[in-house]
Protein backbone atom coordinates (compact mmCIF):
# COMPACT_ATOMS: atom_id res chain seq x y z
CA UNK A 1 0.00 0.00 0.00
CA UNK A 2 1.15 3.37 -0.87
CA UNK A 3 2.01 5.87 1.72
CA UNK A 4 3.39 9.35 2.11
CA UNK A 5 4.51 11.62 4.74
CA UNK A 6 2.44 15.12 4.59
CA UNK A 7 3.76 17.87 6.36
CA UNK A 8 0.37 19.97 7.52
CA UNK A 9 -0.06 23.98 9.25
CA UNK A 10 1.95 23.80 12.82
CA UNK A 11 4.60 21.09 11.84
CA UNK A 12 7.95 20.85 12.34
CA UNK A 13 9.68 19.83 9.52
CA UNK A 14 12.60 17.99 11.58
CA UNK A 15 9.54 15.85 13.26
CA UNK A 16 8.34 15.45 9.91
CA UNK A 17 11.09 14.33 8.52
CA UNK A 18 11.93 11.65 11.77
CA UNK A 19 8.68 10.66 11.26
CA UNK A 20 8.90 9.82 7.31
CA UNK A 21 12.53 8.04 8.06
CA UNK A 22 10.75 6.30 10.88
CA UNK A 23 7.56 4.63 8.81
CA UNK A 24 9.97 4.47 5.57
CA UNK A 25 8.08 6.80 3.25
CA UNK A 26 8.79 10.56 0.96
CA UNK A 27 7.95 13.33 2.31
CA UNK A 28 5.27 14.63 0.64
CA UNK A 29 4.13 18.54 0.10
CA UNK A 30 0.02 16.91 -0.89
CA UNK A 31 -1.98 14.31 0.22
CA UNK A 32 -1.08 10.88 -1.51
CA UNK A 33 -3.09 8.50 -3.38
CA UNK A 34 -3.13 5.93 -1.24
CA UNK A 35 -2.69 6.25 2.29
CA UNK A 36 -1.05 9.38 3.88
CA UNK A 37 0.41 10.28 7.17
CA UNK A 38 -0.36 13.76 8.00
CA UNK A 39 1.52 15.60 10.57
CA UNK A 40 0.06 18.89 11.48
CA UNK A 41 -0.57 21.12 14.91
CA UNK A 42 -2.96 18.52 16.45
CA UNK A 43 -0.63 15.54 16.38
CA UNK A 44 -0.26 12.36 13.45
CA UNK A 45 -3.59 11.30 11.56
CA UNK A 46 -4.17 8.76 9.07
CA UNK A 47 -5.63 9.71 5.89
CA UNK A 48 -6.82 7.93 3.12
CA UNK A 49 -9.77 6.35 0.90
CA UNK A 50 -11.70 9.13 2.35
CA UNK A 51 -11.62 8.33 5.51
CA UNK A 52 -9.40 9.76 8.48
CA UNK A 53 -8.27 8.24 11.89
CA UNK A 54 -6.71 9.88 14.60
CA UNK A 55 -5.76 7.65 17.83
CA UNK A 56 -7.56 9.16 20.65
CA UNK A 57 -7.79 8.33 24.14
CA UNK A 58 -10.28 10.55 25.10
CA UNK A 59 -13.44 8.16 24.03
CA UNK A 60 -12.02 5.46 26.30
CA UNK A 61 -13.12 7.72 29.48
CA UNK A 62 -16.76 6.51 29.53
CA UNK A 63 -15.58 2.84 29.84
CA UNK A 64 -13.39 3.41 32.84
CA UNK A 65 -15.31 5.96 34.79
CA UNK A 66 -18.74 6.05 37.11
CA UNK A 67 -18.01 2.43 37.95
CA UNK A 68 -17.57 1.42 34.10
CA UNK A 69 -14.70 -0.39 33.79
CA UNK A 70 -15.74 -3.58 35.84
CA UNK A 71 -18.50 -3.78 33.09
CA UNK A 72 -15.83 -4.55 30.21
CA UNK A 73 -15.70 -8.06 28.98
CA UNK A 74 -11.79 -7.64 29.06
CA UNK A 75 -11.35 -6.74 32.72
CA UNK A 76 -13.82 -9.33 33.95
CA UNK A 77 -11.55 -11.93 32.21
CA UNK A 78 -7.98 -9.92 33.05
CA UNK A 79 -8.41 -9.33 36.84
CA UNK A 80 -6.12 -9.89 38.86
CA UNK A 81 -6.63 -12.29 41.56
CA UNK A 82 -4.10 -12.97 44.15
CA UNK A 83 -1.99 -9.85 42.69
CA UNK A 84 0.58 -9.43 40.26
CA UNK A 85 -0.39 -6.53 38.00
CA UNK A 86 2.42 -6.66 34.91
CA UNK A 87 0.95 -6.95 31.66
CA UNK A 88 2.22 -7.39 28.09
CA UNK A 89 0.31 -6.47 25.25
CA UNK A 90 2.45 -8.35 22.25
CA UNK A 91 -0.19 -6.76 19.82
CA UNK A 92 -0.75 -3.15 20.86
CA UNK A 93 -2.44 -1.78 17.74
CA UNK A 94 -4.01 1.67 18.71
CA UNK A 95 -3.86 0.52 22.02
CA UNK A 96 -7.87 0.57 23.52
CA UNK A 97 -7.61 -2.46 24.99
CA UNK A 98 -4.28 -1.97 26.26
CA UNK A 99 -5.97 1.31 27.98
CA UNK A 100 -8.18 -0.56 29.69
CA UNK A 101 -5.68 -2.73 30.91
CA UNK A 102 -3.81 0.17 32.49
CA UNK A 103 -7.00 1.92 33.93
CA UNK A 104 -7.48 -1.51 35.93
CA UNK A 105 -3.87 -0.85 37.28
CA UNK A 106 -1.71 -3.19 35.07
CA UNK A 107 1.72 -1.39 34.28
CA UNK A 108 1.07 -2.59 30.46
CA UNK A 109 3.90 -3.11 28.18
CA UNK A 110 2.94 -2.87 24.38
CA UNK A 111 4.61 -4.12 21.35
CA UNK A 112 3.94 -2.66 17.77
CA UNK A 113 5.43 -4.22 14.99
CA UNK A 114 3.71 -1.73 12.26
CA UNK A 115 5.79 1.71 12.39
CA UNK A 116 2.60 3.43 11.26
CA UNK A 117 0.64 2.14 13.38
CA UNK A 118 3.17 2.56 16.22
CA UNK A 119 3.38 6.20 14.93
CA UNK A 120 -0.11 6.96 15.69
CA UNK A 121 0.14 5.21 18.99
CA UNK A 122 2.95 7.14 20.24
CA UNK A 123 1.11 10.27 19.06
CA UNK A 124 -2.30 9.35 21.10
CA UNK A 125 -0.31 8.31 24.33
CA UNK A 126 2.12 11.79 24.08
CA UNK A 127 -1.65 13.84 23.67
CA UNK A 128 -3.11 11.69 26.56
CA UNK A 129 -0.41 12.76 28.69
CA UNK A 130 -0.99 15.97 28.88
CA UNK A 131 -4.67 15.61 29.46
CA UNK A 132 -5.62 15.31 33.98
CA UNK A 133 -8.10 12.70 33.52
CA UNK A 134 -5.82 10.63 31.26
CA UNK A 135 -2.34 10.74 32.33
CA UNK A 136 -2.10 8.38 34.87
CA UNK A 137 -3.80 5.40 32.97
CA UNK A 138 -1.65 6.60 29.84
CA UNK A 139 1.83 6.62 32.40
CA UNK A 140 0.99 2.82 33.01
CA UNK A 141 1.58 2.36 29.34
CA UNK A 142 4.99 1.09 27.99
CA UNK A 143 5.49 1.22 23.88
CA UNK A 144 8.12 -0.52 22.37
CA UNK A 145 8.22 -0.48 18.42
CA UNK A 146 8.92 -4.05 17.32
CA UNK A 147 8.27 -7.47 16.58
CA UNK A 148 6.87 -8.86 19.95
CA UNK A 149 7.68 -12.58 19.21
CA UNK A 150 11.42 -11.29 18.99
CA UNK A 151 11.34 -8.82 21.50
CA UNK A 152 9.05 -10.83 24.37
CA UNK A 153 11.62 -13.42 25.03
CA UNK A 154 13.80 -10.52 26.23
CA UNK A 155 11.30 -9.08 28.14
CA UNK A 156 12.76 -10.30 31.38
CA UNK A 157 10.58 -9.70 35.13
CA UNK A 158 7.48 -11.21 35.99
CA UNK A 159 4.66 -11.21 33.91
CA UNK A 160 1.50 -11.91 35.03
CA UNK A 161 -0.63 -11.11 31.49
CA UNK A 162 -0.13 -11.59 28.19
CA UNK A 163 -2.95 -10.05 26.02
CA UNK A 164 -3.14 -11.23 22.13
CA UNK A 165 -4.94 -9.31 19.81
CA UNK A 166 -3.72 -10.21 16.22
CA UNK A 167 -5.56 -9.54 13.45
CA UNK A 168 -8.75 -11.33 12.85
CA UNK A 169 -9.10 -13.14 9.62
CA UNK A 170 -11.02 -10.71 7.32
CA UNK A 171 -14.41 -11.89 6.98
CA UNK A 172 -16.16 -8.81 8.14
CA UNK A 173 -17.22 -6.33 5.31
CA UNK A 174 -16.05 -3.10 5.14
CA UNK A 175 -18.89 -1.26 6.02
CA UNK A 176 -19.41 -3.27 8.98
CA UNK A 177 -16.27 -2.40 10.43
CA UNK A 178 -15.24 1.06 12.01
CA UNK A 179 -12.65 3.21 10.91
CA UNK A 180 -9.79 2.66 12.89
CA UNK A 181 -10.03 -1.40 11.40
CA UNK A 182 -10.68 -0.43 7.62
CA UNK A 183 -7.73 2.06 7.66
CA UNK A 184 -5.58 0.09 9.58
CA UNK A 185 -6.35 -3.33 7.76
CA UNK A 186 -5.17 -1.73 4.43
CA UNK A 187 -1.60 -1.88 6.11
CA UNK A 188 -2.03 -5.03 7.76
CA UNK A 189 -2.02 -8.68 7.07
CA UNK A 190 -3.95 -11.34 9.20
CA UNK A 191 -1.89 -12.93 11.74
CA UNK A 192 -0.09 -15.91 9.81
CA UNK A 193 1.79 -16.82 12.52
CA UNK A 194 0.13 -17.88 15.23
CA UNK A 195 2.40 -20.52 16.75
CA UNK A 196 5.15 -18.06 17.07
CA UNK A 197 3.20 -15.29 18.82
CA UNK A 198 1.40 -18.13 21.28
CA UNK A 199 5.12 -19.42 21.76
CA UNK A 200 6.48 -16.10 22.71
CA UNK A 201 3.94 -15.77 24.97
CA UNK A 202 4.34 -18.76 26.98
CA UNK A 203 8.09 -17.72 26.97
CA UNK A 204 7.64 -15.60 29.71
CA UNK A 205 5.75 -18.34 31.51
CA UNK A 206 2.24 -15.87 32.66
CA UNK A 207 -0.14 -16.33 35.36
CA UNK A 208 -2.70 -15.85 32.10
CA UNK A 209 -2.79 -15.42 28.13
CA UNK A 210 -5.57 -13.57 27.43
CA UNK A 211 -6.51 -14.47 23.13
CA UNK A 212 -9.00 -12.11 21.54
CA UNK A 213 -10.68 -14.09 18.84
CA UNK A 214 -14.24 -13.85 16.79
CA UNK A 215 -16.87 -15.47 18.31
CA UNK A 216 -17.00 -18.64 16.21
CA UNK A 217 -13.13 -18.13 15.09
CA UNK A 218 -10.90 -20.90 15.21
CA UNK A 219 -8.45 -20.88 18.70
CA UNK A 220 -4.94 -19.52 17.90
CA UNK A 221 -2.93 -22.50 16.41
CA UNK A 222 -5.34 -24.73 17.36
CA UNK A 223 -4.53 -24.47 20.87
CA UNK A 224 -7.94 -25.24 23.23
CA UNK A 225 -8.11 -22.55 25.87
CA UNK A 226 -8.45 -23.53 29.45
CA UNK A 227 -11.76 -21.43 29.25
CA UNK A 228 -13.28 -19.15 26.97
CA UNK A 229 -15.67 -16.13 27.57
CA UNK A 230 -17.94 -14.96 24.74
CA UNK A 231 -19.77 -11.66 23.66
CA UNK A 232 -21.57 -10.91 20.99
CA UNK A 233 -19.28 -10.78 18.34
CA UNK A 234 -15.69 -11.95 20.12
CA UNK A 235 -14.76 -14.02 22.91
CA UNK A 236 -12.03 -14.19 24.75
CA UNK A 237 -9.70 -17.33 25.45
CA UNK A 238 -7.76 -17.89 28.32
CA UNK A 239 -4.70 -20.10 28.90
CA UNK A 240 -4.83 -20.15 32.83
CA UNK A 241 -1.54 -21.56 34.84
CA UNK A 242 -3.24 -21.75 38.45
CA UNK A 243 -0.26 -23.59 39.86
CA UNK A 244 1.68 -19.80 38.99
CA UNK A 245 -0.63 -18.17 41.16
C1 LIG B 1 -6.19 -6.14 15.86
S1 LIG B 1 -4.87 -5.05 16.14
C2 LIG B 1 -4.86 -4.86 17.89
C3 LIG B 1 -5.89 -3.90 18.39
C4 LIG B 1 -5.67 -3.56 19.86
N1 LIG B 1 -6.00 -4.67 20.72
C5 LIG B 1 -6.41 -2.30 20.27
O1 LIG B 1 -7.08 -2.32 21.32
O2 LIG B 1 -6.30 -1.28 19.56
C6 LIG B 1 -3.46 -6.05 15.91
C7 LIG B 1 -2.15 -5.27 15.94
O3 LIG B 1 -1.12 -6.16 16.32
C8 LIG B 1 0.05 -5.83 15.62
N2 LIG B 1 0.89 -7.05 15.60
C9 LIG B 1 0.59 -8.25 15.05
N3 LIG B 1 1.58 -9.14 15.28
C10 LIG B 1 2.51 -8.47 16.02
C11 LIG B 1 3.79 -8.84 16.56
N4 LIG B 1 4.28 -10.07 16.38
N5 LIG B 1 4.48 -7.92 17.25
C12 LIG B 1 3.98 -6.66 17.44
N6 LIG B 1 2.80 -6.25 16.92
C13 LIG B 1 2.07 -7.14 16.23
C14 LIG B 1 -0.45 -5.40 14.25
O4 LIG B 1 0.51 -4.58 13.61
C15 LIG B 1 -1.74 -4.67 14.60
O5 LIG B 1 -1.51 -3.29 14.75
Amino acid sequence: MDLVVCMGEGADRDDAEALAERVNAPLSEKIGDGLTLMTDADGISLLGFGMRYQGDFEHMLPRVTRGRLSHEMLIHVAKPKGGGLSAIDATAGMGEDSFLLAACGYEVTLYEKNAVVAALLRDAMRRAENDPLLKNIVGRMHIYEGDSTEMIPDAGGTVDLVYLDPMFPARQKSGLINKKLQLIQKLEQPCVDEKTLLDAALSVQPKKIIIKRPLRGACLAGVEPSYSVKGKAIRYDCIAFPERF
